[in-house]
């Protein structure tokens, strides 16, 4: 079978090497890949953006099954337009992936279908959000830009000032363009985080281990938000109680919601939880897997990827098996000094056959080859995953081989996983 992966990160690395181990996987074509990818599939040189070219280029080729990692793409509608082609696609189409696409749909879906999240108001100018933030005046306030980011449009305020300025910036200044048009302003709430991704095929929803992501730029969750900047699974915060809740109060009655408004859902949906003391909530959707999260979940997926992901798209999940390793595993993100803001690029990678050698697995995601030369083309750069039957281990492990990785500036938190063996240890 021909491939095609829409993406170019960690996260796609990490679904081509799963991809890989189907034996009836014979050429990837990662659109546009990075250099890390391009060990292991063609790159084809097309933003994923540009739907057309991608539509000119399957036309061209022969691709038999198509899988789209990014929310972009999702949202703009590539999956529509691959299916109308007659390809196979693994991703849900425009109308599902507004789930992540628009915050305003999402709390109005959860809100109609009694899925429990934070108390929220909606606005679409700025005098009203800053009257009812004055009203309410209960501090921290999250106001949260109702489109895509690229994850920075949510900002935390902790008093009226900090919030006149978050609306100010998002509605006003338009610092993430026509997303901020309008604006969710949820409640604060507290509690551990957990990611869990879903297989779905709009009828059968089947979670995947649960993990937790370390979005903050440094150690001891400070600094700007990121991407992601480690993650570990399973998060040992998620207990098989809270995972039955789950399934019953929030992922089941996600997909009927789904269904019930004519966008059923088929592919990878993202559940971003927080576990508050009255239950667990729902903080954001994705319409995707997570990055770093993927890094962590899919090598830890016994089951067989393609197979799982052709049941999605044919909508016979029940049917297949979709099986974990009893084990954990640790991912931490080497990232450019400076990132999420401004960093500089095109810096030597060393080290990645030393780091290697200890068994660990490199995902690449800011990465490129120049004249031969790997060196750095992005802000998060690489991740390193490791596999062990105990979290303590897979941590360890994961830092060993960082240690052995270097390039200019290069910049990775310290203290992943942390929090986690605290419970794990309390356990
Ligand atoms: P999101 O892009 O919606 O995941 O938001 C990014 C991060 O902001 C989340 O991972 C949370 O840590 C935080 N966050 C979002 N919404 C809330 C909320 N209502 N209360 C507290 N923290 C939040
Ligand atoms: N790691 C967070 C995300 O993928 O949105």
């Amino acid at each position: 079978m021909n491939i095609l992966v829409v993406g170019g990160g960690g996260r796609e690395h990490a679904i081509i090497k799963k991809l890989r181990e189907n034996p009836n996987v014979k050429n990837i074509y990662a659109l546009p890949g990075n250099g890390g990818i391009s060990y292991e599939a063609t790159l084809i040189n097309i933003s994923p953006l540009d739907l057309d070219s991608i539509i000119n280029y399957v036309s061209e080729n022969t691709i038999d099954f198509a899988v789209i990692a990014p929310d972009d793409p999702l949202v703009l509608g590539l999956t529509d337009r691959l299916l109308e082609k007659g390809i196979p696609t693994f991703g849900p189409t425009k109308k599902a992936a507004i789930i992540e696409g628009s915050k305003v749909f999402s709390k109005q879906l959860m809100k109609k279908y009694n899925i429990p999240t934070a108390d929220y108001e909606i606005f679409d100018n700025p005098k009203d959000a800053i009257n009812y933030i004055k009203e309410k005046n209960r501090f921290p306030i999250v106001v949260k830009a109702d489109g895509l980011a690229l994850g920075k449009g949510v900002l935390i305020s902790q008093n009226l000032e900090e919030a006149q300025e978050a609306v100010n910036s998002i509605m006003v200044e338009r610092a993430f363009g026509d997303s901020g048009k309008r604006v969710v302003i949820e409640e604060f709430l507290q509690g551990p985080e957990v990611t869990v991704l879903a297989f779905t095929d709009s009828k059968t929803i089947v979670p995947m281990v649960s993990s937790m992501d370390h979005k903050r730029a440094l150690d001891g969750d400070l600094g700007l938000n990121t991407g992601g900047m480690g993650v570990i699974a399973p998060n040992p915060y998620y207990t098989d109680d809270i995972a039955r809740r789950c399934q019953e109060e929030i992922f089941i009655p996600t997909i009927n919601a789904m269904n019930n408004e004519d966008r059923p859902f088929k592919g990878c949906l993202y559940f971003g939880l927080m576990l508050t003391e009255e239950g667990p909530k729902v903080i954001e959707y994705n319409c995707r897997f997570g990055d770093p999260e993927a890094q962590v979940v899919l090598p830890l997926l016994e089951s067989d990827l393609l197979d799982i992901m052709q049941a999605v798209y044919e909508e016979r999940l029940n049917e297949v098996e979709v099986k974990f390793k009893d084990s954990a595993a640790c991912c931490l993100i080497a990232a450019s000094g400076g990132y999420p803001k401004d960093y500089k690029k095109g810096y030597k990678i060393t080290g990645l056959s030393d780091a290697i050698s200890t068994g660990a697995l490199i995902y690449h995601a800011g990465t490129k080859i120049v004249d031969n030369e790997l060196v750095t083309s992005g802000g998060r750069v690489l991740g390193v995953t490791a596999i062990k039957p105990t979290l303590e281990d897979a941590v360890s492990h994961a830092y060993k081989a960082m240690e052995k990785i270097h390039f200019e500036n290069m910049h990775y938190r310290k203290d992943i996983g942390k929090r986690a063996l605290t419970v794990v240890r309390r356990k």
